[in-house]
C-alpha cells in the first residue's frame, strides 16, 4: 500500500475544461501545469486527470485510439512526462484514466480484429462466429465489418468490447480467461501501464474496473483475477503508485481485485446519493445535507457502515464531492449546505476527492451534448478563475471556450474567494488543513457513528479520539452526550459550544472537539 496515501486529498481536472496555455479554447497539460500551485495551495496532494490521449472524443476521451500517445489537443508526450516532473518537484502525484475495457471502433487493433482473414488482433476483441450470431443480454454490432461475426460493445455503440476471455462459457467463440487472447490482451494492458509508469506517471485512475471478463461470477472473481495479477506487477515494480477503481463495490475491488482505492459511486438511492443528490422524480432534493432534506442519516450508514467494516485494512473508499459523470452537488445544494457536505466528506476514512471546481461552488447548467457527455455536459464546463475574457480559463478573446462560460455577473470565481475569508474556497482549505494536522481525520482512523437514528440532529461521529458533528438542519440543536465531557472545540463551522455533556449547535453547523 503505497504509505502517500495515508494523508492525500485527490483534485479530479477535466483537462478541456481546466486551463487553456495556447488559446485554441481547449485546456491542455501545460495549463495544468500552470495551475499546480493553485492545486497544491487548497492542500491537495495529488491529481486525477480524464483521459488524455489520442481520441476521436466521442465519450470525453474514454474512447482511446492510441493508449501511448496524448491527443492533441492537450500537448505531446513530452508535456505530459513534463507534468509529472512539476507535479513531483511540488511534492505532488499524477494519477492518470486507464481504460482497460474497450477502447475506441478507430484504434488499430480494432480495425484489424475487423478483416476476416486471421492476424495478431484477431482476438483482441470479443467476437462471435457469424454475423447472424448475437451476444444474448449483452450489447453488440454486427453487418459493419468484412469480418464474419458480431462483435461486442462496452458502452457506447462505438466502444467495442477487449477480450479477457468469459468465465461461464457457452458458445465456442468466448475465449477461457487463460486463452492465448486473453492473456494477450492482459499483457497489452501491463505494457501501456508500464509505459507511463516508467515516465513517471504515479498510477491510474481505472475505468469500469470490474468490466473486463465476461460472464463472471458473483464475486467477479476472474475479473479481479487479471487485477491481482496486475496488483503483483505493481507491489514489486512500482510500490508507490496507486490504483483507483471505478467499481463502487469495495468487498470486491479492495478484498478481491486488490485496488488501494475504489469509488463510492453516486448510484440511484445508494448511500452516497442520499447525501447530495436524492432528487425525487419531481426534482425535489431531499438529501442529508438540505436544510429542507429528510435529516436521515441512516440511510448512508446503512449502505456505507458494512462496506466499511468489511472493506477496512484492505484498502481505502473514496468519497468524492463530484465526478465527470455526476451533477455537480451546487445543482441543489446553496452554499452553507456545501460547506457542511464538505466538512463530511473530508472528515471521513478513506481517500477523498475534489471535482474541479466544486471548491468554489461552480453550477451545474443544462447544455446541449458534447462529445457524448449528454447530461454530464453540464458538469464539464469551463473552470471560473476569475471575471476577466472567458473568466480566465482562456486569455485568447477570439477562442471559442470547450463549453460556454456562465454569463451572470456573480457567477463564482477563484479570484472573488480567495479574498473572502468565510468564502467556500476559504472553508475546504481549511478542512483540508485540518485534516493534515490531525491523524485522526485521515485514511485509517476508525470511524464510528456515536448517535445514528432516524430523525436525530446533529449526527454525530468519532474519528480515533476526536468527536465530530453536523446540524444541516434549519434549527438549533442540544444534544447530551458523556462523549462531549471535556473536550474542546478546535474547528467550527456556523456556531457551536460545549456546556458539561451537552452539545449546543445552531442551525447549518459543523464542529470538531478534542
Ligand atoms: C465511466 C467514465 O467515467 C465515463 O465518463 C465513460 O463514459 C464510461 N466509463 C465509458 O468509458
Amino acid at each position: 500500500m503505497p504509505g502517500w496515501l495515508r494523508d492525500t486529498v485527490f483534485y479530479e481536472v477535466y483537462p478541456s475544461s481546466f486551463r487553456d496555455s495556447n488559446g485554441d479554447g481547449i485546456g491542455d497539460i501545460n495549463g495544468i501545469i500552470e495551475k499546480l500551485d493553485y492545486i497544491k495551495s487548497l492542500g491537495c496532494g495529488a491529481l486525477w486527470i480524464n483521459p488524455v490521449f489520442d481520441s476521436p472524443f466521442r465519450d470525453g476521451g474514454y474512447d482511446v485510439r492510441d493508449y501511448k500517445k496524448v491527443a492533441e489537443r492537450f500537448g505531446t508526450n513530452e508535456d505530459l512526462v513534463n507534468l509529472f516532473n512539476e507535479a513531483h518537484s511540488r511534492g505532488m502525484k499524477i494519477l492518470l484514466d486507464l481504460v482497460p475495457g474497450h477502447t475506441s471502433d478507430e484504434h488499430p487493433w480494432f480495425k484489424a480484429s475487423c478483416r476476416q482473414e486471421k492476424n495478431e488482433y484477431s482476438g483482441r476483441y470479443v467476437w462471435t462466429s457469424h454475423a447472424f450470431e448475437g451476444i444474448p443480454g449483452h450489447p453488440y454490432i454486427s453487418g459493419t465489418t468484412d469480418r464474419e461475426g458480431a462483435y461486442m460493445l462496452n458502452f457506447f455503440a462505438f466502444q467495442p468490447a477487449l477480450n479477457y476471455g468469459w468465465l461461464n462459457r457457452t458458445e465456442k467463440w468466448m475465449s477461457a480467461p487463460d486463452s492465448e487472447e486473453a492473456v494477450s490482451t492482459r499483457e497489452a494492458l501491463k505494457d501501456i501501464m508500464r509505459f507511463w509508469l516508467d515516465q513517471g506517471c504515479d498510477g491510474f485512475r481505472v475505468d469500469m474496473a470490474d468490466s473486463l471478463v465476461k460472464n463472471d461470477d458473483d464475486r467477479k472473481s476472474a475479473t479481479a483475477a487479471v487485477w491481482r495479477e496486475i496488483r503483483e506487477m505493481m507491489d514489486r515494480d512500482y510500490p508507490e503508485a496507486a490504483l483507483v477503481s471505478e467499481w463502487s463495490n469495495p468487498v470486491q475491488a479492495l478484498n478481491g481485485a486488490g485496488f488501494h482505492m475504489d469509488f463510492y459511486l453516486d448510484h440511484l438511492h445508494n448511500g452516497y446519493n442520499t447525501l447530495l443528490r436524492d432528487y425525487e422524480a419531481g426534482g425535489e432534493d431531499n438529501s442529508f445535507f438540505r436544510k429542507k432534506g429528510k435529516g436521515d442519516i441512516t440511510r448512508f450508514l446503512d449502505d456505507y457502515m458494512p462496506k466499511y467494516r468489511a472493506s477496512r485494512g484492505q484498502g481505502y473508499i473514496s468519497m468524492f464531492t463530484c465526478n465527470h459523470d455526476t451533477y455537480r452537488p451546487a445543482r441543489t445544494l446553496s452554499e452553507k449546505e456545501l460547506k457542511l457536505a464538505y466538512a463530511f466528506i473530508l472528515t471521513m476514512p478513506g481517500v477523498p476527492f475534489i471535482y474541479y471546481g466544486d471548491e468554489i461552488g461552480m453550477k451545474y447548467r443544462d447544455l446541449p451534448t458534447k462529445e457524448g457527455g449528454y447530461h454530464r455536459t453540464g458538469t464539464r464546463t469551463p473552470m471560473q478563475w476569475d471575471h476577466s475574457e472567458h473568466m480566465g480559463f482562456s486569455d485568447n478573446p477570439e477562442a471559442e471556450p470547450y463549453l460556454p462560460l456562465p454569463d451572470e455577473e456573480n457567477a463564482v470565481t477563484v479570484e472573488d474567494q480567495l479574498n473572502q475569508p468565510h468564502s467556500l474556497l476559504n472553508t475546504v482549505k481549511e478542512l483540508i488543513v485540518l485534516r493534515h494536522r490531525y491523524k485522526y481525520l485521515q485514511a485509517d482512523a476508525l470511524f464510528e457513528p456515536v448517535n445514528p437514528g432516524k430523525e436525530k440532529m446533529p449526527f454525530v461521529y468519532r474519528r480515533g479520539s476526536l468527536i465530530l458533528a453536523v446540524n444541516p438542519s434549519g434549527k438549533r440543536q442540544r444534544v447530551e452526550n458523556s462523549v462531549f465531557e471535556d473536550r474542546t472545540i478546535i474547528y467550527k463551522i456556523g456556531k457551536a459550544a460545549i456546556d458539561g455533556s451537552d452539545l449546543i449547535i445552531d442551525a447549518q453547523s459543523f464542529m470538531i472537539c478534542k
